[in-house]
Order: C-alpha cells, then sequence, then structure tokens
C-alpha cells in the first residue's frame, strides 16, 4: 500500500507455551492505521493466544512486540489500553447491571467538584457516541438483556471513548445473526476510515473478503 510509516503495532516471531502445551510457536502480524486485517486459522491453531499477547494478557517466552515502530514489552492489559488497544473478546465483559454509560465510563466518570457523577454530562456523550456509531442504544438503559451485538457495539464504544486505535476483535461474528453481522461490518468500516488500525479474528472467508486489506493465516501456532 506504498506504506512508509511503521505498522501501528506489530508482533516478530512470537512464541508462547503453557507447560508443555506449545499454544503460538512462531506469530508475526502488523496492523496499520486504515487497514482492517484478519486473522484466520482452525481450532486450536494459536490465534486466541496472539490477541492476548498484543493485549498485553500474556508476554510472549521469546519475541518481539513493537508500538510505532519502538520496541515494547506490556506488562499487564491496562498497559496496552495505555498504548491505544482495546480487544472486544468473543464473550463479552460488561456488567448486567449497571448502564450502558456506567459501563464505558467505569471507573473514570465524570465528576462535579464535590466528587458527585455527572450523569447528564455521562448520558448525552455516550449518547451521541451511541448515535456516531448508527445504533439505536440509549445511555441509561441497563445492559442486561442486552443481545450479544449490541454487548459488542457498547464494547466498541467504550474502545473509542478510551481513544483506541487499534482494535482486535476475537471471532466477533460467531453468534451473531446475518443482520447483526452487517451492522458489525458497516461499524467496522466506518472505523476503518477514521483510521483504526483492527484485526478481526474469523473462520469464515466470506467476511474476509466482504472486510479486509490484509490477511494472516495461522496453523499450529505458525504463520504459514
Ligand atoms: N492457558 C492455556 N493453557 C494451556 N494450553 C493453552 C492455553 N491457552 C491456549 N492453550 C492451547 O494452545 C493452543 C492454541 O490455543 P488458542 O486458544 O490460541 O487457539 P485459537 O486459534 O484461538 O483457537 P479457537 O479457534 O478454538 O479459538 C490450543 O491447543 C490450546 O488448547
Ligand atoms: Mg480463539
Amino acid at each position: 500500500m506504498g506504506n512508509n510509516n511503521p505498522p501501528r503495532l506489530e508482533l516478530r516471531h512470537a512464541s508462547k507455551s503453557f507447560g508443555r502445551v506449545r499454544a503460538l510457536g512462531d506469530g508475526s502480524l502488523a496492523l496499520w492505521p486504515g487497514e482492517v486485517h484478519a486473522l484466520l486459522g482452525e481450532n486450536g491453531a494459536g490465534k486466541s493466544t496472539l490477541v492476548k499477547l498484543l493485549a498485553g494478557v500474556y508476554q510472549p517466552d521469546s519475541g518481539e512486540l513493537l508500538v510505532d515502530g519502538q520496541a515494547r514489552t506490556f506488562a499487564n492489559p491496562a498497559e496496552a489500553r495505555d498504548a491505544g488497544l482495546a480487544v472486544i473478546y468473543q464473550e463479552p465483559t460488561l456488567f448486567a447491571d449497571l448502564s450502558i454509560a456506567e459501563n464505558i465510563y467505569m471507573g473514570r466518570q465524570p465528576r462535579d467538584r464535590i466528587g458527585r457523577i455527572r450523569y447528564d454530562e455521562m448520558n448525552r456523550e455516550v449518547d451521541a457516541l451511541l448515535q456516531s456509531l448508527g445504533v439505536n442504544l440509549r445511555a441509561e438503559r441497563l445492559v442486561r438483556g442486552l443481545s450479544i451485538a449490541d454487548q459488542q457495539v457498547v464494547e466498541i464504544a467504550k474502545a473509542l471513548s478510551l481513544n483506541a486505535n487499534v482494535l482486535i476483535m476475537d471471532e466477533p461474528t460467531a453468534a451473531l445473526s446475518l443482520t447483526e453481522v452487517e451492522r458489525l461490518f458497516s461499524i467496522v468500516r466506518a472505523l476503518r476510515e477514521r483510521d483504526a488500525a483492527i484485526l478481526f479474528i474469523t473462520h469464515r472467508l466470506d467476511e474476509v473478503f466482504a472486510l479486509t486489506q490484509r490477511l494472516t493465516i495461522m496453523r499450529d501456532g505458525l504463520k504459514v
């Protein structure tokens, strides 16, 4: 693509074992702004392990992680998040008894001078964010009862509100209906146009062709 800038995020020859299980033998991947990168591979190929290395959940046994061309280590997920990364896992990680806005602003709610949460401001910002994603959800709604697809949208909104510019989605479409997949794809395309770097893990080739500019295929913990 004639791209002279370094990738936003890159993993080079990373490996990871758990005891005697080699989950990832040699994982390499580069994510550029404005691109959707698909990661394919059968069950157990090491895809989720690779994602967790990118996200600071695990540290690689060997290999290198680079952010904007600079070698980095993420000691934990918070460090990855501070570097602009957000991961949307297949199993949503939201709190059911809190509102959408409370989930998005968890731990960093806007407060007034005497420490009260500014719900008006929080809800207004979240409504604007949800509207910008083109979804019919309101900030004050409780998460309980939301479909998986809607919960993913809330996770995406949360990522944007944290100013994430790398979004990693681990098999986001596995539990979605066809219309929900279409809605997710249009959101992903909009994020790409906003110059996010996106990693999209899937089993399905039709999704790859609908959405992505680059492709990595893994088998038995190796890039093939
Ligand atoms: N924490 C762990 N402890 C032990 N083995 C693990 C661990 N995590 C992953 N593995 C093993 O490592 C291999 C790769 O797993 P991983 O979850 O990365 O594959 P995957 O490509 O995401 O598969 P799937 O398509 O089923 O999600 C598998 O054999 C798995 O059983
Ligand atoms: Mg997996």
